[in-house]
């Protein structure tokens, strides 16, 4: 499949997903734009908006992290998310938050190779990593 990251502004984010989003119990109350007025990453395949995420990059661009991502439910188990973490993160570290209860969300970090951070345990969220590949 041949997936492109497009950076956009949250207003440019298209409203169907958007309003399918903002009704995902994981995901909703990170939209706002004023809790969030981080930019967002939009996930095309070929010019079909089939989900996003909230890049953010630490330790100067080293360490990526794809914030709550979402994928359209119709377009889900297809790999989507997989494909578009590993494009956006290439050689870089990984890093994400990844709540226990979430199955998605941990089958898609576990699938991607990310581990937990073991001193994080005990925390209602904790983070996940990866290292950066040579
Ligand atoms: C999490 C989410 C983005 C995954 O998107 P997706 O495109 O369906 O994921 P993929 O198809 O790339 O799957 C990635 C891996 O996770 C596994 N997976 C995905 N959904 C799964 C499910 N419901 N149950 C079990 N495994 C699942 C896939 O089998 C795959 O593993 P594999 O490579 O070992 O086969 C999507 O389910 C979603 O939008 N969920 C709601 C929002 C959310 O919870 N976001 C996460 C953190 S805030």
């Amino acid at each position: 499949m041949k997936l492109t990251l497009k950076p956009i502004a949250h207003a440019e984010l298209p409203k169907k997903l958007l309003d399918e989003a903002s009704r995902d119990p994981w995901v909703k109350s990170h939209l706002g734009e004023h809790k969030m007025p981080a930019p967002r990453m939009l996930i095309l395949r070929g010019k079909t908006s089939v989900g996003f995420f909230t890049p953010k990059a630490y330790e100067g661009g080293l360490v990526l992290r794809p914030a709550f991502i979402y994928v359209l439910q119709k377009e889900r188990r297809k790999g989507i998310a997989k494909e578009a973490v590993e494009q956006y993160l290439g050689k870089r570290g990984g890093l994400a938050y990844v709540n226990p209860k979430n199955e998605t969300s941990t089958a898609l970090f576990t699938s991607l190779g990310f581990n937990p951070v073991p001193d994080d345990e005990g925390r209602a969220t904790p983070r996940w990593t990866r290292e950066a590949s040579k």
